[in-house]
């Protein structure tokens, strides 16, 4: 009886040793792991920075770079580095500059992503007012787009893009769409201050990228909202922040010079700050048709009015022109914004008709948001 209970303990005993030696291997096999990885990091932490530096010029084992201080070497490229062409950034050893290798190429974007690409659907009669500014885009971009081989004939080349320019809310960004709407081309709009902010280090690709999509989707219409922000004269360029904003703006440039006037992409650039742009955009062979687009005056407020209100149901009593009056130095934006609130004052109240009264509600309320808007920006300097 005691014998078979001590061969019970013994078992017992065995079986949790085996357990415990077999757990701790498998523990020094993971220490093991660990301290081979940990010595790896160390030795990559241990290898000397490499200099980033740009290929000015290629032989066949030499190459002349610029280093980011602006000086130019003459240097030797190691034999894994192959096939460099001038452009290429290139990894450098910090003692002898020698080429080590090129800088590895992030993926390519899926340029789609960041970018609005669409057909829309705007026609000319949504825009109102501007009827000067409808006809000269669409002479200077529907027509091209439409009838290349009159220009041809003629012997002239219309303009590679245009600039519209003017305050907030006035049409400029429903224009380029309704252009690109009346030609069937792909819209593409990207927005200055977000190229310049969301892709730091990447802009310039950004650009070269967006303009490549445009080639493929022509005809198209490139539009840049808020150029300013790309396009801002530089007084000097100090921090690398505008260093980077700049290379943005150059590859624009390159990119704008690099197609022919009757390709079918047209680049439409949108600021209300025109007086900061650098003259360079604006040169010839450039965004050089400038057009003003101003805020409405009495007639263009009530065409616009009209506009807004065509899908709504309204009381009899609605009269556009003495509505029209009373909002007096509004823009496209703020009309339409008034025929919003006018619907929810309705809809506040059950009802399915939006009457007179609640338009004028609508107009003051807007007059007061945009007051508390003015009066917060002069604060800012006040
Ligand atoms: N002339 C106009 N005719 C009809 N609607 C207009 C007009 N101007 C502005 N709107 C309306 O106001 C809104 C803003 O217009 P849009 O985006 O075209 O202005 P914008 O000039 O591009 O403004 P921002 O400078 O702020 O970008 C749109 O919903 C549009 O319907
Ligand atoms: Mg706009």
């Amino acid at each position: 009886m005691a014998e078979t209970k001590d061969k019970e303990i013994l078992d017992e005993v065995i079986y949790s040793y085996t357990a415990t030696s077999s757990s701790i291997e498998e523990e020094n096999k993971l220490l093991k792991d660990t301290v081979g990885k940990l010595k790896e990091e160390l030795d990559r932490f241990k290898m000397p920075p490499l200099m980033v530096c740009e290929v000015l010029n290629v032989f066949p084992k030499e190459a002349i770079i610029r280093i980011p201080n602006g000086n130019q070497f003459y240097v030797n490229i190691s034999a894994e580095c192959e096939k460099l062409k001038a452009g290429d950034m290139v990894l450098t050893d910090q003692k002898n500059l020698a080429i080590i290798r090129r800088v590895p190429v992030a993926k390519k974007f899926n340029i789609e992503k960041f970018v609005i690409v669409e057909k829309p659907k705007m026609s000319w009669s949504e825009v109102g007012g501007l009827s000067d500014q409808i006809r000269e885009v669409q002479e200077v971009v529907e027509l091209p787009l439409k009838k290349p081989e009159l220009f041809k004939k003629v012997g002239i080349s219309p303009p590679r893009g245009i600039l519209l320019h003017g305050p907030p809310g006035t049409g400029k960004t429903s224009l380029a769409k309704a252009v690109a709407a009346s030609t069937n081309s792909t819209f593409i709009e990207i927005v200055g201050s977000e190229l310049v902010q969301k892709f730091i280090g990447e802009g310039a690709k950004m650009v070269a990228e967006i303009f490549e999509l445009a080639r493929s989707k022509a005809p198209s219409i490139v539009f840049i909202d808020e150029l300013d922000a790309l396009a801002a004269k530089r007084v000097e360029i100090g921090t690398s922040g505008e260093r980077e904003v700049n290379r943005t703006f150059m590859q624009l440039l390159a990119e704008i010079d690099g197609f022919e006037p009757l390709d079918n992409v047209k680049i439409i650039g949108a600021t209300n700050r025109k007086d900061i742009l650098d003259p360079a955009i604006i040169r010839p062979g450039r965004l050089d048709r400038l057009i003003q687009i101003p805020l409405p005056n009495q007639e263009a407020i009530g065409d616009i009015f009209r506009i807004h209100c065509k899908n709504m149901s309204l009381d009899k009593d609605v009269k556009h022109e003495q509505l029209a009056k009373l909002m007096d130095g509004f823009s496209g934006a703020e009309i339409k914004a008034v025929c919003t609130e006018a619907g929810y004052f309705a809809i506040r109240k059950n009802k399915t008709k939006v009457t007179s009264k609640d338009l004028k509600g609508a107009i003051e309320k807007v007059k007061r948001i945009e007051k508390e808007e003015s009066d917060d920006y002069m604060g800012m300097f006040g």
